[in-house]
């Protein structure tokens, strides 16, 4: 509980139940009957013990009226946060997963991909990736979109309307590609990216804003990679990419890059590497790499269902927060098959059991270590942790109001349980329709209102 409490703003609600949170020092935090009062900006003004009721009511000047009280296999936790989904891939999540990575991306992705150019499918595939993670507790997410500018923009138009807080990439790509009407060449691509970045910050979205999206290394030339790292350090801007997903992908980036000593190596050369940073996948990382990314500040993004779907490789999460890398997780889309992060989360326990099968030396992780990845950790790859990733007080309310005995919904529950057995059933075995309500910066975008519906 929060001891400086000084109110800014008028208070909007207040919500008296279970709370359960991370924070750096517990995985899992729960806080039972406590107030938590969200005031008119949208962030949290106070978190306290219901037995101060009165007193939180004089201080803030609410009604005691005013409370919502949780039901009994109810409780709120913080939105999660999806650090890598391709909103682009959507269309043919769940298909095309026979392939390893780069047989993949030429065979599947990149014509899919190509169709961006029409606005009109555009629109439709966004408009779909938006409401369906946002249904499935998704309050933050960090999207790939195409090389078209336009449709890039679209889909940062549709996450504002729908009130999700994310970070949009135009996907920056000039060779290695066997699709011929999927290329952009480096003058057109700094134009574009520079018109991408204008004309969202134009708009003052005040939840979404642009990262810089090299694709990857070896899609981009040394030029690309250059310009955008500049680009993102003029302007203080986040920056995405993907590093070490497949073994054929490394020894590839090394011939193209030899005059690099690793792969972490080429991005850090131009620039790319920095506290706003997020990198995909990381499987295949040395120490060395880890440690470069620990001095830089640059986060990784854990996508265990694609690592596995495409064979690419199992992360070592335990390495990973030894050498203290910001890490989260992500879908990776439509590499992952799953848009939800209930699934990233279960599939982040599978893959770090099966890595205790190969070696029953290695400490499996927790649950509650991988609730954490999915909320705070999360918060922390993209640098939003100001913001949002838990309940502190000031930070915007994102959260999910969880009921775990929902009607219709996957769950039993045969007797009552306490939060922590409820967190965890929700955790392997929820799914949307457990997610009752779902909050971004104190607004409720789930259930869906007006012409959005
Ligand atoms: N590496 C470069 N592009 C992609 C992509 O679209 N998906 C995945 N999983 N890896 C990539
Ligand atoms: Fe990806």
């Amino acid at each position: 509980m929060s001891g400086s409490q000084r109110p800014t703003a008028a208070i909007s609600h207040v919500f008296r139940g279970t709370f359960i949170h991370s924070t750096q020092e517990t995985a899992v935090q729960i806080l039972e009957d406590a107030l938590l009062g969200v005031d008119t900006g949208g962030k949290i003004a106070f978190i306290g013990k219901a037995q101060t009721l009165d007193k939180l009511s004089r201080t803030f000047g609410f009604s005691p009226s005013q409370v919502t009280q949780l039901k009994q296999h109810e409780f709120l936790m913080p939105g999660m946060v999806d650090t890598h989904i391709h909103a682009s891939q959507y269309s043919f999540a769940g298909t095309a997963l026979d392939m390893p990575l780069l047989q993949w991306l030429n065979t599947y992705t990149f014509p899919v991909e190509s169709r961006f150019k029409d606005l009109e499918f555009a629109n439709r595939v966004y408009t779909e990736i938006v409401k369906r993670t946002l249904r499935n507790g998704t309050t933050t997410a960090c999207y790939f979109a195409t090389i078209h500018t336009d449709a890039s923009l679209l889909l940062a138009q549709i996450t504002n309307d729908f009130g999700q807080r994310a970070l949009v990439g135009k996907v920056c790509m000039d060779r290695n590609n066997a699709v011929e009407d999927y290329k952009e060449n480096l003058q057109e691509s700094q134009e574009e990216t520079c018109r991408f970045i204008a004309e969202l910050l134009n708009k003052k979205y005040p939840l979404v804003k642009p990262v810089v999206t090299p694709r990857f290394a070896l899609s981009c030339s040394g030029a690309m990679l250059g310009q955008l790292g500049a680009l993102a350090k003029n302007n203080r801007l986040h920056i995405q990419s993907h590093i070490s997903e497949n073994e054929e992908e490394v020894k590839l980036v090394k011939e193209l890059f030899p005059e690099s000593e690793s792969y972490t190596d080429v991005y850090h050369k131009y620039n790319l590497l920095t506290d706003k940073t997020v990198m995909a996948h990381g499987c295949h990382l040395s120490d060395k790499e880890l440690d470069l990314f620990r001095e830089t500040g640059a986060s990784l993004s854990h996508c265990p269902n694609s690592n596995i779907s495409l064979c690419s490789g199992m992360l070592n999460v335990r390495n990973v927060l030894k050498h203290k890398v910001k890490l989260g997780l992500g879908t990776d889309v439509a590499g992952g098959y799953s848009a939800s992060m209930l699934d990233a989360v279960r599939r982040a326990l599978d893959t770090s059991k099966v890595l205790t099968i190969q070696d029953p030396d290695y400490d499996t992780l927790t649950f509650e270590e991988v609730f954490r990845l999915a909320t705070l950790g999360g918060s922390q790859a993209l640098s939003l942790d100001e913001k949002t990733g838990n309940f502190e007080v000031g930070k915007d309310f994102d959260a999910l109001r969880v009921n775990v005995a929902a009607p219709g919904a996957p769950i039993d529950l045969i007797e009552n349980e306490a939060p922590k057995i409820l967190l965890e059933k929700f955790l392997n075995l929820g799914d949307d329709r457990n997610i009752v309500e779902v909050f971004v910066a104190g607004k409720k975008v789930v259930p869906f209102t007006g012409p959005a519906e």
